[in-house]
């Protein structure tokens, strides 16, 4: 919490924060994406505010609208998303709550894909995206002291979260389940595990609000 003089625990600390899902073109009126309304993401930045963070709030075509008082920048694809956490940096924080669409269409079309009557659908070829949080968790000049990701998953949560944590590189991973049944994708609440070096800490299912201000609490204490 701020203080009368405007100080809180997160001042002076720049943080970045990736939100909301990637949008990659099949040609102008199509795309590819992930499921994702930003919620939790805005629920971050928003609390990072709050502790009296300088946040940079990187988002993609999201539903849930950017905290206040945070510097938006506003991208669509995954590679937009890269070159405006490139030109971002430094920063003491970066947490990784974007859905970033893993493929793209190799090549997207400049006008619109009609159906030709054959009755047979275009074919797509695909590339990978680059990973966002991988490169900058490599990053060997200006890594952020402290990077941390997320991972989504409907099975094994904890196994593939660890081992993506490894992967990637990031300090923390905050782990969900999001299968169907959790109600967690879409909806108000969220159930995570957050892993770091020392093992798997699982928090009670609470509003994203509530989440988010423990994970700020949590980078507080970590970047004192
Ligand atoms: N991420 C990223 N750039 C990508 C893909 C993912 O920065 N191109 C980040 C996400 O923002 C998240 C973390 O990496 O913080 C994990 O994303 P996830 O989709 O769970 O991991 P992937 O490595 O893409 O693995 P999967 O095959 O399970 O989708
Ligand atoms: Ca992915």
């Amino acid at each position: 919490i701020v203080d009368r003089l405007g100080r809180g625990p997160l001042s002076g600390r720049h943080i970045l924060v990736t939100s909301g899902p990637t949008h990659e073109p099949i040609d102008p009126v199509r795309y590819i994406a992930n499921r994702s309304s930003g919620a939790q993401g805005t629920a971050i930045g928003a609390a990072l505010v709050r502790l009296g963070a300088k946040v940079t709030f990187i988002t993609g075509p999201a539903t849930a609208a950017p905290p206040e008082g945070v510097s938006v920048v506003r991208v669509e694809t995954a590679r937009e998303m890269l070159k405006a956490v490139e030109a971002a940096l430094p920063a003491d924080a970066a947490v990784f709550a974007a859905a970033v669409a893993d493929w793209r269409v190799s090549s997207s079309s400049g006008s619109k894909i009609k159906k030709d009557g054959s009755g047979s659908p275009p074919s797509l070829s695909l590339d990978e995206n680059p990973d966002i949080l991988a490169t900058v968790s490599r990053m060997t000049g200006g890594r952020p002291r402290l990077v941390i990701g997320f991972a989504a998953e409907t099975d094994d949560v904890v196994a593939n979260a660890t081992a993506k944590r490894a992967r990637k590189g990031c300090d923390w991973i905050v782990a969900n389940d999001v299968s169907p049944a959790t109600g967690i994708m879409g909806g108000t609440e969220n159930a995570v595990t957050v892993i770091d070096d020392s093992g798997a800490e699982a928090w009670p299912r609470a509003t994203k609000e509530q989440v988010a201000r423990r994970l700020a609490n949590r980078i507080a204490d970590a970047l004192e």
